[in-house]
């Protein structure tokens, strides 16, 4: 019996106003793991109608009362570490030991955020009068629409509804028709926590009727987004004819410089787990390597030797290293990108082609590529989502960081380097809302903002204390305590 889900309004799983259901698929063996409502526009409303009527209770709830739901959300998640994370290996394909990894930062996020409750920073401001007292407060936007990533299904979830409960929004939250599952038992596990019913509502459905809904609803305050640069190009611009707050998270092309003075070794393990680990289907992932002319080609050959040596196969499987692309569309994308880079003329070293037999037929796997390319091609310059590295070689530092600079994206960036002069140059010249100096471009800690610069976003950062920028408004407040009229900036 595949289980079936409704949508989550008001606290409680009901049925869609539509018929039409949706399945989830593992992508390692084609299992169907669930059905979802194909939700519609009224669905959508009903939910955003629930999130409006929960709002003015649980904006006057105290945050840090609003924290304590988050850390007792954190430790049903802790105690079900491994179902989840066995669950998410098998709804999303990343491998197991990062699937508990995401439900970790899950958890993580919970925890820091629920702290924030006891904070909420303002400001207390000098006044230009006597007996007169300035400050601001941060108060919550309302409504919040948050649409969400199939490649991160809890971790992206729990930052957009951690961020936006402890600011006092309530919500209504779109997880990807690809990974509902994980959204939809988080919605569960706060509700066990004891979220009050209406401040976290869930309807799953297609971007065009159920995120299209939530975009463009007018009772819905404040958007925040992670996905695709054109769609985001669309939520942004919907959003902005009735002024809502809009959030984007999009796309990337993260390089690693690779100077000559590197500790090779490092950099090779970090180079792997970047561009190979999630089977590069991280926002953040490595999908550029911009090697030092003087060490490139002893570093490529033993790279190439090392991604061969990567075992592609079943996620749940601990000794497997990358896990299948999640589905048929991106299997056909990311196979997409392997025949363009052919095309424009880059050098294939090694795998991209569809693995088959074995086990592999029923899933998506794909062999992980490795290009020689340059920085004019389209497989050096978009975002591919999928296990296929472009490695290119730079003259020296100033061109490495031109190349490196030269794409729409900038969410992550890093370069290896024993100098600590050039790596601090790297920090102000890498244009990325991310740089990591010895470390790969992955791994975010929850503790520090995310987000990217240029097409990658908006100017808005999640995690770190600045989440809760994006759902809260600032207020001023100026308390005059003198009894009289004091006027400012009118001095005589
Ligand atoms: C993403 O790929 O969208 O930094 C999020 C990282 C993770 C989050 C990635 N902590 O790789």
């Amino acid at each position: 019996m595949v289980e079936e889900y409704g949508i989550y309004v008001k606290g409680k799983w009901v049925k869609s106003s539509g018929e039409e259901l949706f399945d989830v698929v593992n992508p390692a063996n084609g299992e169907v793991l669930a059905r979802f409502p194909q939700g519609t526009r009224e669905d959508v409303q009903l939910a955003v109608t629930a999130a409006k009527e929960a709002f003015p209770k649980w904006k006057a709830t105290p945050p840090a009362a609003r924290g304590q739901v988050l850390l007792r959300a954190a430790q049903i998640l802790r105690e079900r570490k491994d179902e989840l994370g066995k669950l998410l290996a098998r709804e999303n394909g990343k491998v197991i030991a990062e699937a508990r990894g995401e439900v970790q930062e899950a958890i993580d996020f919970f925890e820091y955020i629920a702290g924030e409750g006891r904070r909420l920073l303002g400001e207390t401001v000098a006044t230009e009068l006597p007996e007169k007292f300035a400050m601001t407060v941060r108060l919550p936007v309302g409504v919040a629409g948050l649409i969400t990533p199939w490649n991160f299904p809890i971790a992206i979830p729990s930052w957009k509804i951690g961020a936006a409960i402890i600011s006092g929004c309530t919500a209504v939250f779109k997880p990807a028709t690809g990974t509902p599952i994980l959204g939809a038992r988080l919605v569960s596990v706060l509700e066990e926590a004891g979220l009050a019913p209406g401040v976290v509502n869930l309807v799953t459905g297609k971007g065009s009727v159920v995120g299209d809904e939530i975009v463009t609803n007018p009772a819905v305050a404040v958007i925040s987004f992670t996905g695709g640069v054109d769609t985001g190009r669309e939520v942004y611009t919907k959003g902005a004819t009735r002024l809502a707050n809009v959030g984007l998270e999009l796309g990337g092309k993260n390089p690693i410089i690779l100077m000559e003075d590197a500790d090779q070794d490092l950099a090779m393990e970090g180079v792997l787990f970047a561009a190979f680990g999630t089977a590069g289907q991280r926002c953040t992932a490595c999908s550029r390597l911009i090697i030092h002319k003087k060490i490139y080609d002893e570093f490529l050959d033993d790279l190439v030797e090392e991604v061969e040596d990567l075992k592609v196969g079943d996620p749940l499987d601990p000794t497997v290293d990358v896990g299948p692309v999640k589905g048929k569309e991106q299997e056909e994308k990311i196979l997409g990108y392997i025949g363009i880079g052919k095309e424009e003329g880059a050098k294939l070293r090694c795998g991209g082609y569809k693995l088959t037999g074995d086990g592999y037929d029923l899933g998506h796997y794909i062999r992980p590529a490795i290009f020689e390319a340059k920085p004019g091609m389209r497989i050096a310059r978009e975002e591919i989502f999928g296990p296929v590295l472009s490695v290119l070689e730079a003259a020296s530092y100033h061109e490495a960081v031109k190349i490196a600079n030269d794409v729409e994206y900038g969410l992550s960036s890093s370069i290896y380097t024993r100098d600590i002069n050039l790596a601090f140059r790297a920090i102000h010249d890498m244009e990325a809302g991310i740089t990591y100096v010895n470390a790969p471009t992955i791994g975010a800690e929850v503790q520090l903002p995310f987000g990217g610069v240029k097409s990658t976003g908006n100017g808005h950062r999640e995690a770190g204390t600045m989440a809760i920028e994006e759902f809260t408004e600032v207020k001023t407040v100026y308390v005059d305590y003198s009894g009289k009229l004091q006027k400012a900036q009118i001095r005589e």
